[in-house]
């Protein structure tokens, strides 16, 4: 007989060994192939360090409307074709976009917004 809990704890962490093997499947390509800023001045690569910690910010505060893979969900749309560059990812991510997503200026300090635009970077290359 399963206990009652069972089947919900089994769900969660076949959920967690999914958003692990998606965190580091990003990580590698984005390890494998450093990005340009728009600006295209100095090409900057993020630690695997930055990156880990990007992707739980994005589990934690985005992945709900955005999706856990970036890809869009039911209340944001896609984050792997972003144009903007950081200046603009950051006021959008600090500001949010009015009656559409929430401004998290209140909730993540700029150290933490510039770690997240890192993980974005990752899905646009
Ligand atoms: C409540 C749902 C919601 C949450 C939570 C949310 N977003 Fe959004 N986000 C949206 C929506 C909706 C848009 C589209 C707004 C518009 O109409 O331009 C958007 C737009 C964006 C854009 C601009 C996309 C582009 O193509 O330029 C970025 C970047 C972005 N979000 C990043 C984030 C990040 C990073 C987080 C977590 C810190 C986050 N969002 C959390 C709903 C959300």
């Amino acid at each position: 007989m399963r206990r009652p809990g069972e089947a919900k704890a089994l769900l969660l962490a076949v959920l967690a060994v999914i958003f692990a093997g998606l965190s580091f499947q990003y990580i590698s390509r984005a390890l494998a192939r450093p990005w340009s800023s728009e600006e295209g001045a100095q090409p900057r690569a993020a630690s695997t360090e930055t990156l880990l910690h990007g992707s739980e910010l994005y589990v934690a505060n985005c992945a709900v409307c955005h999706g856990y893979d970036g890809s869009g969900a039911r209340y944001g749309p896609t984050l792997h074709q972003l144009q903007a560059g950081d200046p603009v990812l950051t006021l959008v991510i600090e500001s949010g976009v009015r009656r559409e997503m929430p401004g998290f200026s209140k909730k993540l300090d700029n150290a933490q917004i510039q770690t997240l635009i890192s993980y974005l970077r990752g899905w646009n290359k």
